[in-house]
């Protein structure tokens, strides 16, 4: 059986990520479409890299195929996923070059990202989000975080919006009264299919701008860029620190326990 990996899946301003041995590209076949992943080793440990928006940032948050994304992981026998995700803040004190590792969420998108595997009739099955990202793979960020010296919130809620536009002033006034510390477009429905898959999942958040209406400045996807690329380096040691740290062979099983539709338990491993 092949070798139990974990993935880190890239988002805005991590597009690459040097591995030690790799990546090799690989497209997988699902369902669902096609995925571009590269899978490689970093510090002993077998790693899968996928680039959310594509190569070369092509695809807008809402054109990402997140359930292809996923199904890939699970096919190429990932059972962990640290993602990452640039975010507006929802409050004053969490300020641009911030990092909070997520421990909820609230899903605000409203037009079909293809947000379950389990559409069809005859295939009713409700996922418990009860902890809605893995405490496991969390208590690990936290712990290499400790290990780097590095300062990670150890919990905020993200909340998801459709984008691609930014926020209007009274939208981040709402999302902040709703008790959301952090608001992006990408880390939903990607969590909620991971743990639909059975995977451990967690999200470090980087914040690179206050959202909009906290500060006199308009928001650009520019000077998104321009913190993730001043704070790329952290990110990376913190991903790998992590990666390096977690062992994916003793994660308890998670999620429904439902085989994905359309997938033989056998191509799994
Ligand atoms: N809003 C939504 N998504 C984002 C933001 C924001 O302010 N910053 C980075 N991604």
């Amino acid at each position: 059986m092949t070798e139990a990996a974990i993935a880190i899946i890239g988002g805005t301003g991590v597009g690459r990520f040097p591995l030690d041995e790799g990546p090799e590209s690989v497209t997988v076949t699902t369902p669902w479409g096609d995925a571009l992943a590269g899978v490689g080793r970093l510090r002993g440990r077998r790693v899968v890299f996928l680039a959310r928006h594509g190569a070369g940032h092509r695809l807008p948050p809402h054109r990402i195929p997140y359930r292809a994304n996923i199904a890939a992981l699970r096919m190429l026998n990932v059972r962990a996923v640290l993602a990452t995700t640039a975010v507006g803040s929802l409050r004053t004190d969490l300020v641009p070059g911030d990092f909070v590792l997520l421990n909820d969420f609230i899903d605000f998108t409203r037009y079909d990202r293809g947000g379950t595997f389990f559409d069809e009739p005859g295939q009713v099955v409700h996922t418990d989000f009860s902890d809605p990202y893995s405490p496991q793979v969390r208590n690990t960020a936290l712990a290499a975080a400790e290990t780097l010296g590095i300062a990670l919130r150890p919990r905020g809620t993200y909340l998801c919006a459709d984008g691609p536009r930014f926020e209007s002033p009274a939208e981040v006034r709402l999302f902040a009264a709703w008790g959301a510390d952090v608001v992006g477009m990408t880390g939903i429905p990607e969590a909620t299919l991971a743990r639909e898959a059975g995977l451990h999942y967690a999200g470090v958040s980087l914040v690179t701008n206050p959202g909009v209406g906290l500060s006199e400045v308009p928001v650009a996807h520019s000077a998104v860029e321009a913190v993730m690329a001043a704070m790329g380096p952290r990110l990376q040691s913190l991903l790998t620190e992590t990666a390096a740290q977690l062992d994916v062979d003793a994660l308890p099983p998670i999620g429904p326990g439902v085989p994905l539709p359309g997938l033989s338990e056998a191509r799994w491993g």
